[in-house]
């Protein structure tokens, strides 16, 4: 605890945006434009699966224009989660101390970075979040907001993660607070990683903070979101849920 208070008294340090791609070469541009605008003193790091639209090559492109943008070149499609974890790996072993999640096709909003960082000042981890009032979705199709806020609310109760917006994917982490999570074991792949990560979090007794935001459906290129993508996340958290039930009541027959 000491050293949670210590640490928030110090500046946050240096700042990794991780953005993970996949077939987003419109996106990309922009998006890197709109981060450095908005945090010049952050660094970006693209997490590419070898798209085949381009999208690595054009990040390279930035790359070569701008020492602050790195790319990671990953070899093929594995999944959100892994991106973001060999993003992780690669920020921290480059020293940096606040690691943020972003997604590539303008749905995070650049611009809001900052709240989340001065937010991250007095927390562990802080997350983006649309189901918090002040938080909102723009132009999202109906039944995205529905699995969203579904999915959220079944985590809400299954895990008891007392968080409105656990799916989401803008987020500021504490480098401290990754490495306490417990990363190496995490399996999920699709989407259910955030999911995942939170709820780690909340278990290991870091505070996690919701700031508001709006998320605004992209423009160009399609959601690589799935049948698959629903079904991990569906069976993890029910299979996370019902473990940690388990335990509880094993745990209550030791002691009582
Ligand atoms: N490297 C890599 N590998 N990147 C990926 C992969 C992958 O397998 N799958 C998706 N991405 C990237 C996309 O290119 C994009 O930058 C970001 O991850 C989010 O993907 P989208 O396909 O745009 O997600 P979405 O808009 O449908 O879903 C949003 O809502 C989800 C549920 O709340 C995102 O905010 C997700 O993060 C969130 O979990
Ligand atoms: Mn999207």
């Amino acid at each position: 605890m000491n050293d949670a208070r210590e640490r928030r008294r110090d500046p946050l340090g240096r700042v990794l945006v991780i953005i993970p791609t996949y077939n987003e070469v419109d996106n990309i541009r922009p998006v890197v434009t709109r981060v450095r605008a908005a945090v010049p003193e952050a660094d970006v790091l693209v997490a590419d699966d070898n798209s085949p639209d381009g999208t690595g090559k054009a990040a390279d492109e930035l790359a070569a224009d701008d020492e602050r943008v790195r790319v990671l070149h990953r070899q093929g499609k594995e999944g959100l989660g892994a991106a973001y974890l060999a993003g992780f790996h690669w920020g921290i072993e480059h020293g940096y101390d606040v690691l943020v999640e972003m997604d590539a096709d303008g749905s995070h909003q650049p611009e809001e970075l900052p709240r989340l960082l001065t937010a991250l000042k007095g927390a562990d981890l802080v997350l983006g979040s649309r189901w918090v009032p002040g938080g909102r979705v723009v132009n999202w199709p109906r039944y995205r907001e529905f699995l969203s806020r579904g999915g959220s609310t079944y985590s809400r109760f299954l895990l008891g993660v007392p968080l409105r917006d656990v799916t989401g994917g803008f987020r500021a982490f504490r480098k401290e607070t990754l490495l306490g999570l417990g990363m190496d074991d995490v399996a999920s792949q699709g989407y259910c990683f955030q999911v995942d990560l939170a709820h780690r979090a909340h278990r290991a007794g870091y505070q996690v903070v919701e700031v508001p935001i709006t998320f605004v459906e992209r423009e160009r290129g399609d959601s690589k979101m799935n049948r698959d993508i629903v079904a991990e996340a569906l069976w993890r958290v029910t299979a996370w849920g019902v473990r940690s039930r388990v335990n509880q009541v094993l745990g209550r027959r030791h002691t009582g």
